[in-house]
C-alpha cells in the first residue's frame, strides 16, 4: 500500500519510535495521528510536523480510550488506513522471580493488550473495506530473550504472536501486517537511568554510538507497508545471536518423544 494521502494512528506517538514513524510517514505525504498517554510529547512532536498531524490522549490498556480517540481521528482525517501499535513500557532488569506483581499485568496491559485493543478497534474496518496496514512493534527482544528483561521479553513474543495470527487472518481481506522488531534506538525508553539499557553515565555514553535515530525505523516501516514486508528488522547486527538460538530450537525436533509416532494431524494443522 502506498502511504501517500493515507492515514495512519500512532500508539505510542509522543515517543522517539512512534515520533520518527510518524515523521517517515509524513515525509511521504501520510496524515499522521500521534495518539499517547503523554499528550505533552504528542503535542510537541505534532507541532514539529504541522498540519499534517494531530496529537491525541489515548491510555492504550483502556476500550474506551480507543473509542474516543478513534472517532476524534475520524472527525478530522476520516477512516484510519494505517495502524502502529507501537506504545509500550520497559522495566528495570531484575531476575523473573523478583518481578512484583503489579508491574508484570501493567507490562503486559501495555505492550501486549494495548496492541490487541488496537486489532480490536480498527482490524474489523479494515477488513470490510478490504484495505489497511497494521505494525505492531515488538523488539530484538521479541526475538532474543535476555536474563534480567524476561517480562518485557514476554511480552514483545506474545506481540509477535498475535502479530502472525492477525497476518494470516487480515490477509485474505487484502490488510497488510506487519511486525517491527527494533535494536537499540534513542528514544526515552532506550535513554533511561532506571528502565533503559544503561543504569550509569559510563555504560550510557558506551551504548549511544549503537543506538539508531528512530527516523529510520520510521523509514523501514514506511518502506515495509509500501513493500508488503510482514518483518521489519532494522539492526541486522543481531542475527547471529537470533541464528543461534533458531538452531538450538530446530536441533531439538528430533525423533517423536513417542516410539512408532507418525506425521498425523499435528504437522499440517495450521
Ligand atoms: N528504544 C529502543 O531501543 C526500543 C527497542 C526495541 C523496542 N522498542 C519498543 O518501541 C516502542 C516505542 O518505544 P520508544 O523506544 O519510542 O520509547 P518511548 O518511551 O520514547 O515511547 C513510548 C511511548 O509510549 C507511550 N505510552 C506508554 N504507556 C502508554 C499507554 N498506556 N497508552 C498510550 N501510550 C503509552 C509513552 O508515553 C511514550 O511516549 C515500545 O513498544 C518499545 O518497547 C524500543
Amino acid at each position: 500500500m502506498q502511504v501517500a494521502g493515507k492515514t495512519a494512528f500512532i500508539t505510542g506517538g509522543g515517543g522517539g519510535i512512534g515520533g520518527g514513524i510518524a515523521e517517515a510517514l509524513v515525509e511521504k505525504g501520510a496524515r499522521v495521528v500521534l495518539a499517547d498517554v503523554d499528550l505533552d510529547h504528542a503535542q510537541a512532536k505534532a507541532a514539529e510536523l504541522g498540519d499534517a498531524a494531530l496529537a491525541l490522549t489515548l491510555d492504550v490498556t483502556s476500550l474506551e480510550s480507543w473509542a474516543a480517540a478513534k472517532g476524534a481521528t475520524e472527525a478530522r482525517f476520516g477512516p484510519v488506513d494505517i495502524l502502529c501499535n507501537n506504545a509500550g513500557i520497559s522495566t528495570p532488569r531484575m531476575d523473573l522471580e523478583e518481578v512484583p506483581p503489579e508491574l508484570f499485568a501493567r507490562v503486559l496491559a501495555i505492550n501486549v493488550t494495548g496492541v490487541q485493543n488496537g486489532i480490536a478497534s480498527f482490524a474489523g474496518e479494515m477488513k470490510a473495506r478490504g484495505s489497511g496496514h497494521i505494525v505492531n512493534t515488538s523488539s530484538m527482544n521479541g526475538l532474543n530473550p535476555f536474563g534480567t528483561f524476561g517480562a518485557y521479553s514476554a511480552s514483545k513474543f506474545a506481540v509477535l504472536g498475535l502479530s502472525d495470527a492477525l497476518r494470516q487472518e487480515c490477509a485474505p481481506h487484502g490488510v497488510g501486517v506487519s511486525t517491527l522488531f527494533p535494536g537499540l534506538t534513542k528514544s526515552r525508553m532506550s535513554l533511561d537511568p532506571k528502565d533503559g539499557p544503561a543504569a550509569d553515565p559510563e555504560t550510557l555514553a558506551a551504548l549511544l554510538p549503537r543506538m539508531m535515530d528512530p527516523v529510520w525505523s520510521g523509514r523501514a516501516v514506511v518502506r515495509a507497508i509500501e513493500e508488503g514486508q510482514a518483518y521489519i528488522v532494522t539492526h541486522p547486527d543481531y542475527r547471529p545471536i537470533f541464528a543461534a538460538r533458531c538452531e538450538e530450537i530446530l536441533a531439538a525436533f528430533g525423533d517423536p518423544a513417542q516410539p512408532g509416532y507418525g506425521t498425523g494431524a499435528s504437522a499440517t494443522m495450521a
